[in-house]
């Protein structure tokens, strides 16, 4: 399983389109090369990854890689380069350094250019993986569309207000750019599910209609041991990946979205995709135990050495200010290189918000002071309303300008946001910050 490394070269044209999320259903959508989800970028660890983005919008656009441990240079916020703008290219070169699902997204204008289409998936391979009948990729989304098709655009007091404030859900749920889609599997055979929450605001409690399943991977890869579940939880920006199957031939069953209470409301039962069962094949399914290492980041009890409160508060223009640590887009401390980080993420407020940590991995601790079902290498998190979550993170040496947020992406574009930098370790009188565009504190 030697794998020569490789240069992948990939052209991006993000660009406006109509693309049909059902025959007849035209949206006016933004995408990479017309089509929704982007292009899946296949590579295997050890290969470098050049995309060269080529900007057809009529506003400025970036790129992000979720997930990925990239240099700080390359990770597509406006801290750490110039927004490419309309008819401007910019390259991105990463070295890709480990296997799991991951995604991109811009990290300019989030909240409309993502939700009309700017996503794809990353799937890295690494030098052992399991074996299994089929390796499927669910890039789940939701658009808010009105009557006519089109994408609402909140112009009243109110409904403005409310998307802010809840975050922006809509009732058509798309896998992989389309709606509610009918999959086909064979019998007796056992697949690999990667999952990606490509949506603005939507938690996704999956359910294949109460049928058993195994997650065996999250954001940054495989899980240690297979964890047997009826349903799994997705926020938006995280990964999960399930061992689905076998089942018997002539099933068919619902993928669903149950509902779940995340602070706005309960929602409804919802249905993702139909599965059907066909005639069955010879199975090559294969896992063998552990299917990868995970060692520990903290043995023991850690004290936190950073506090991250999650909070939000009335504001008279917008209905509501989301703010870490008291601040709008929050400045946080200085991290040294090779210092573990133990972070206590509190959330007093009365939304859960997923948390997301860039460029970096980190183990779960504890979610309200009780251990995670399982160790894995995220860098999303949900922390529960009224609740808090500990993690664990090694900043390796890769200094720059980083950020954390709440994948809400209407959240963070309120102001639950923070830039931090992760520094040499003799380097702690470095240069001010540069100051952020849209801050504006409300101090
Ligand atoms: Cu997927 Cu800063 O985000
Ligand atoms: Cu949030």
């Amino acid at each position: 399983m030697n794998h020569q490394p490789e240069t992948i070269t990939i052209d991006l044209e993000a660009g406006a389109f109509s693309w049909e999320i059902a025959p007849g259903k035209q949206v006016s959508a933004m995408g990479y090369n017309g089509q929704i989800p982007g292009p899946t970028i296949r590579a295997h660890v050890g290969d470098t990854l050049v995309v060269r983005l080529k900007n057809q919008l009529k506003e400025a656009t970036t790129i992000h890689w979720h997930g990925l441990r990239v240099p700080a240079k390359m990770d597509g916020t406006e801290e750490v380069q110039a927004p490419v703008q309309p008819g401007e290219t910019f390259e991105y070169r990463i070295e890709l350094t480990d296997p799991g699902t991951f995604w991109y997204h811009p990290h300019t204008n989030e909240t409309v250019q993502i939700e009309r289409g700017l996503y794809g998936a990353i799937v890295v391979e690494g030098d052992q993986e399991p074996t299994f009948d089929a390796d499927r990729l669910w890039v789940l989304d939701d658009m808010k569309l009105n009557r006519h098709g089109e994408f609402t655009e909140p112009s009243w007091f109110l409904p403005r207000w409310l998307e802010r404030h809840n975050g922006r859900e809509g009732g058509a749920i798309l896998v992989n750019g389309r709606l509610s889609p009918t999959v086909q599997m064979a019998a007796g055979q056992v697949e690999r599910w990667r999952f990606v929450n490509a949506a603005n605001a939507k938690y996704f409690r999956l359910s294949l209609g109460g049928r058993p399943f195994l997650i065996i991977g999250a954001d940054g890869g495989l899980l240690e041991q297979p964890v047997p579940a009826t349903e799994a939880l997705l926020t938006p920006g995280e990964r999960i990946e399930l061992a689905v199957g076998p089942f018997a031939e002539g099933e068919s069953f619902m993928l669903e979205a149950l509902p779940y209470e995340r602070g706005a409301g309960k929602g409804k039962q919802e249905t993702i995709a139909r599965i059907e069962v066909g005639e069955g094949k010879p199975s090559v399914a294969t896992l063998s135990f552990p299917l990868r290492q995970i060692e520990p980041l903290v043995a023991g009890e850690a004290e936190p050495n950073q506090t991250v409160i999650l909070h939000g508060r009335r504001s008279w223009k917008d209905g509501v200010d989301f703010t870490i640590n008291g601040h709008m887009h929050f400045h946080g401390q200085d991290v040294p290189v090779g210092e573990l980080q133990i972070w206590d993420i509190q959330n007093p407020s009365m939304m859960d918000h997923p948390f997301h940590l860039h460029g970096f991995f980190f183990q779960v601790l504890s979610i309200n002071g009780q251990p995670p079902a399982y160790r894995a290498w995220k860098d999303t998190v949900n922390v529960p309303k009224g609740g808090s979550v500990r993690i664990a993170w090694l900043p390796d040496n890769r200094p720059g300008l980083w950020m954390y947020h709440c994948h809400i992406l209407e959240h963070a574009a309120a102001g639950m946001m923070a830039h931090f930098r992760v520094v040499e370790q003799q380097d702690t009188f470095s240069e001010p910050m540069p100051v952020h565009g849209c801050l504006h504190e409300m101090e």
